[in-house]
């Protein structure tokens, strides 16, 4: 039976960190840190993850600035407030909550938001940075998957590791990062022949395709560490992940719940990269 990776725990160690550096620039430096957060519309998904980031900035110590725009907000209205966060000294970091709106653009949104305050990771120059090696931000849910990773004890140097998706956010960033790790990495995706084949080869398998129970017991190698980033509301009203948990965690050994695994992490590594950036727009690191 797999241990359960427990993503409350390691989000709440990582956000202390966090919490303690950021009283510790106050007290030394007399430096405060701002994020920015912009919603458009009435998603209602949108705004719980929006409160969510909005309270967790307050646990951290952080000023939060939050902007609600109307759903008829124009592209240029969007592209004019971001430009005015680019420049205000408060705000070290600017996250707009997507999905927008359909008549706004998230490319040009999101490349018009300068690279030093793009705490999301997704600006084309930071998405190249990761390629590279180089990067001062790693997208959220990625960086935290790696944090949960590091938390089993796992070595990837040299172990197979499959990730099932290719996102731009998740997939994609998520392969380069176990790459990094010397991982042997597979990226796996809806069209994928022999996924069943290539999945029971998996010392590590990540799984984000947004499909609920995608993944069953019988695709998992014995021993295997599974991580579940998927979130999946049922008819029924209940949430799951892409990995049956059931049958999973009879073959893997350690698996995350959801919620209460990849989840809270993203929020946690958020906070984490608006003081990294902080940090570098006062030149401290
Ligand atoms: N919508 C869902 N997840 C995310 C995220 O990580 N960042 C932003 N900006 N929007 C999201």
């Amino acid at each position: 039976m797999a241990q359960i990776i427990d993503g409350k725990a390691v989000s709440a160690a990582v956000k202390a960190e966090v919490a303690e550096e950021t009283a510790k620039l106050r007290d030394e430096k007399g430096l405060k840190v701002g994020l920015a957060v912009v919603i458009v519309g009435n998603d209602p998904a949108s705004r719980v993850y929006v409160n969510n980031k909005k309270k967790a900035c307050e646990a951290v110590g952080f000023q939060s600035y939050e902007y609600a725009l109307e759903e008829s907000t124009t592209q240029e209205q969007l592209l004019d407030l971001v430009n005015v966060l680019n420049r205000d000294d408060r705000v070290n970091g600017i996250l707009v909550q997507l999905p927008l709106p359909k008549h706004i653009d998230e490319k040009a949104v999101i490349n018009a938001i300068s690279p030093d305050k793009d705490v999301d990771a997704f600006h084309p120059i930071n998405v190249g940075k990761i390629m590279i090696g180089e990067y001062s931000f790693l997208p959220c849910t990625p960086a935290g998957v790696m944090r949960l990773i590091e938390s089993t004890g796992t070595d990837i140097t040299g172990k197979q590791c499959v990730v099932i998706g290719r996102s731009n956010i998740v997939g994609k960033p998520q392969a380069m990062l176990l790459l990094q790790k010397n991982g042997t990495v597979t990226i796996c995706h809806s069209k994928t022949k022999n996924l069943k084949e290539i999945c029971l080869g998996a010392d590590i398998l990540v799984v984000a395709i947004g499909r609920a129970n995608f993944v069953t017991g019988d695709m998992i190698k014995e021993g295997a560490v599974v991580i579940d980033v998927g979130m999946n509301r049922l008819e029924n009203g209940k949430l799951c992940g892409d990995v049956e948990f059931e049958s999973a965690e009879k073959k893997a050994s350690f698996i995350t719940p959801v919620p209460g695994g990849v989840g809270p992490m993203t929020i946690a590594m958020l906070m984490k990269n608006t003081l990294t950036a902080a940090k570098q727009q006062a030149g401290i690191e």
